[in-house]
């Protein structure tokens, strides 16, 4: 067996070895043309070994080191992000992880992590029969899967554990019981509007609050552009206190946003669950057939999901090693 770097030629043999295994994980990666395989494995700076045993590929394993940074990330406390790891064989996968470790140590990393993090986004979809929901970034190794016996072995640790959810729109209205949160909020002088850029300011304390650094560069993206997305902003006369957003629609019939967050001298009053509610009024005014989500089985957000409706349609690992 012999490793080598991937090269664009590799295209058609890599893509086929995803196709037969992307579903191997209990819930599948979704397929991959070639233009999609190469800007997620080529193109982009990563780094994409191949092991070949008599001229057949066998295995892959991808990984990316950030080169753009959040505030307070650098190179030193950046882990080299695993994006995949896809055998055949246990003697292959195995060799593609070893390989991936003494790269890692080769360039001065301190962990390897596969993990929601990771700027190099793979795409997934959950289904209940009726339907098929996508979700753009795959936060983790799926629980259970071959690929994470695989880490086990090699010594990476589960770090947390992510829930990936889905919800079909069809029919959405906002529930009675969230109209009368609001009313009650809007008493206290609190309401959930959209965004004014003019009108309403807090951004940065919120994301300072929450130490939210992904957050903060989404919004600052969002409003460089020359159409900004909507963002819905929960207030206090004029202040920002909570966010849902950036909102749009993806051509899958998605509803996308990148985050939900309250201020913490402002949670516990229901301000989330009004934010969501509306978030997914707009997901539906706007044609959104879905929305799909992925929380940390730990984090409150969960149970306002599934008390929305959310259901469980897969579990990933976020997993590292220290080097
Ligand atoms: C998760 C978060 C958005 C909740 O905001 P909030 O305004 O406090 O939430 P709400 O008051 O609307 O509460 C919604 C539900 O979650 C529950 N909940 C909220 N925070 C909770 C906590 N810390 N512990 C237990 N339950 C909690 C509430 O009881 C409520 O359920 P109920 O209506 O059945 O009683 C807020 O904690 C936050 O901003 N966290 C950091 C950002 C984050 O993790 N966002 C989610 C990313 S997926």
């Amino acid at each position: 067996m012999t490793l080598s770097e991937m090269t664009h030629r590799d295209v058609p043999q890599a893509l086929a070895l995803w196709n037969a295994h992307r579903g191997d994980v209990g819930f599948p990666y979704d397929e991959l043309g070639e233009k999609a395989f190469r800007s997620l494995f080529i193109d982009n700076g990563s780094r994409t070994v191949k092991v070949e045993e008599g001229g057949i590929m066998t295995g892959f394993c991808s990984a990316y080191s950030k080169t753009e940074y959040l505030n307070g990330e650098d190179y030193d406390n950046t882990p080299l992000y695993l994006t995949i790891t896809l055998a055949d064989d246990d003697e292959a996968g195995d060799m593609l992880v070893e390989d991936v470790v003494s790269y890692a140590r080769s360039v001065g990393k301190r962990s390897i992590a596969a993990t929601y993090r990771n700027p190099v986004m793979l795409p997934w979809s959950m289904s209940d029969g009726n339907g098929v929901y996508h979700h753009n970034n795959a936060p983790g190794v799926p629980v259970g899967s071959i690929w994470q016996s695989l880490l086990e072995r090699h010594g990476f640790d589960v770090c947390r554990l992510e829930c990936g959810l889905y919800y079909p729109l069809a029919g959405y209205s906002i529930p009675p019981h969230v109209l009368d949160i609001e009313k009650a909020l809007s008493a206290d002088g609190i309401g959930v509007v959209m965004y004014d850029r003019i009108r309403h300011h807090g951004f940065d304390e919120l994301f300072d609050a929450l130490h939210g650094e992904v957050w903060r560069r989404t919004i600052e993206d969002n409003g460089r552009l020359a159409s900004p997305l909507p963002v819905l902003v929960a207030v206090h006369d004029d202040l920002i206190i909570g966010f849902a957003g950036p909102i749009a629609c993806e051509e899958n019939g998605r509803g996308w946003f990148n985050g939900v967050a309250v201020h913490p001298d402002w949670q516990r009053r229901g301000i989330a669950r009004v934010l969501f509610s509306r978030l997914l009024g707009v997901f539906h005014d706007i044609g959104a057939g879905y929305s799909t989500i992925f929380t940390d089985e730990g984090n409150p957000a969960l149970h306002l999901y599934e008390s929305i409706g959310f259901r469980t349609g897969g579990r990933f690992a976020v997993m590292e090693r220290m080097i």
